[in-house]
Parts: structure tokens; sequence; C-alpha cells
């Protein structure tokens, strides 16, 4: 498994945050698949694999990859770069990694701060992430600047929702649920626009709490 530096901008309040992501989903590894990967995962199923089913043979960045229980449902024959800030997690990840049917590099990185060059990446996936990353229109603006011109972003994610009662739940639940987890309240499909992207289609699976993201990073000119 490949390791990319903590924090190569050096600010050291942006590294102690990404440190405590870190020991937060370490910390979450060894019971994610007992919470996430019986109920949520089973009724998710198709709506990822469809989103997923747009794998386009081209180089393929997916964040984050967690105990890898989305691997199963990707198309085979893909080249695939997974990441996640968490070494558990993806140490939890490796069976179903080897298992997957094409290439899969996973590596240990925090989406604010990617080594990879500008313009990489032909395509980038994202699953249940977005309610996670502590900064996520800078870890966005990160995924904007590896993703190449008219690339497209795809992304499965839960949000808040704008009707009541459910706004008032998620903002009542979220200051407990993000010291375990994620967030329950983000505006993810703001911060997709406000990062940069142009929003292509934003297709509710659940009310308008989950949700697939089509967006696509401007082309060049
Ligand atoms: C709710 S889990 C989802 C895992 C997986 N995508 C799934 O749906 O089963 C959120 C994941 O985001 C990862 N994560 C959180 N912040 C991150 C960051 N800054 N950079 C990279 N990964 C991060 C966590 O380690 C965790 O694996």
């Amino acid at each position: 498994m490949a390791e990319q530096s903590a924090s190569p901008s050096g600010d050291p309040v942006h590294a102690s945050e990404s440190e405590e992501t870190r020991k937060k989903w370490d910390a979450a590894a060894a019971n994610f698949d007992v919470m996430a990967g019986y109920g949520p995962e089973k009724r998710w199923e198709p709506f990822k694999r469809e989103l997923f089913s747009a794998m386009n043979g081209g180089r393929i960045l997916f964040l984050a990859i967690g105990t890898g229980l989305d691997i199963p449902f990707w198309p085979s024959g893909q080249t695939i770069t997974g990441i996640d800030i968490s070494p558990k997690m993806l140490e939890a990840a490796k069976a179903r990694a080897d298992a997957y049917d094409g290439e899969l590099e996973l590596v240990v990185a925090d989406v604010h701060d990617l080594d990879f060059p500008d313009d990489h990446f032909d395509q980038i996936f994202t699953s249940c992430t977005f309610c996670s990353v502590p900064r996520p229109v800078d870890g966005l603006r990160s995924l904007l600047r590896v993703l190449k011109p008219g690339g497209e972003l795809k992304m499965f994610e839960h949000t808040g929702s704008r009707f009541f009662p459910f706004s008032m739940m998620m903002n009542l639940m979220t200051p407990l649920s993000r010291r375990f987890g994620p967030e329950m309240n983000r505006r993810t499909v703001d911060n997709v626009r406000a990062a940069g992207f142009e929003i292509e289609k934003v297709d509710p699976v659940y009310l308008d709490v989950v949700k697939r993201i089509h967006a696509r990073k401007p082309a060049a000119g």
C-alpha cells in the first residue's frame, strides 16, 4: 500500500486536523462493515452500481475506499487509484481489493493534500465521502486540480435536507455524529459548485438526502 505525505502543505493546523480525521476513521475501521455493510450497502447497491457503471476505461480516482464495500459494485477491467486517509480502513479493504478484476492501487492519502499531478485523472468517483472530509470545499478543489479539463466527477453522497423536520434533526445529530464518523447536514451540492465544478445533474436516491451528483471540470480555454 502506497502512502502520500500527511500534509505536504506543511500547515500545522491542517496537519493536526488530518491526524484527528485519520484517528477517527482508524478507530471506526474494525466495526465499519457491521455498521454499514449489511443494511445501507444492500439498500444502495443498485444505485451505486449504476453510478459506477459510468467508469469508462481511463485513469480513475476513487475517494474514499473505506473497507472496500464499493469494490464489488465496480465494472471489471478498470484502472483505479483508490485513496483513503485511514490506513486501517485500507488494510480492511485488502481482501476486496485483491478480488477486483482490474488494476487497483490503494494509496493512503488526504484529499486536501493530494500528491498527484494536475489534470491527471479522466474521472473521479466518491462514495459517502464528503459527509466526512473536514474541509469539503478545499477537498473538492483538490479533486478539481487533479481532474483533466472536461473530466467527470460522479458522487454518491448523503447530505443535509432542505425540509423540516429532517433539517432540524440532522442539525441536532451532527455535533454527536461527527465525533465518531460523518456529519449529517452537509451542503455538498453547493460545495461542489463552490469548488469550481459544473453541476450536470443531481439525481435523488432517497428524499433530498441521499443523492447522486454528476459534475464536470470546466473544459480548458
Ligand atoms: C463514511 S466512510 C465511507 C467509506 C466508503 N466509501 C463506503 O461507502 O463504504 C468515509 C470514508 O472517508 C474517509 N475520509 C475521511 N476524510 C478523508 C480525507 N480527508 N481524505 C481521504 N479520505 C477521507 C474515511 O477514512 C472513511 O473511510
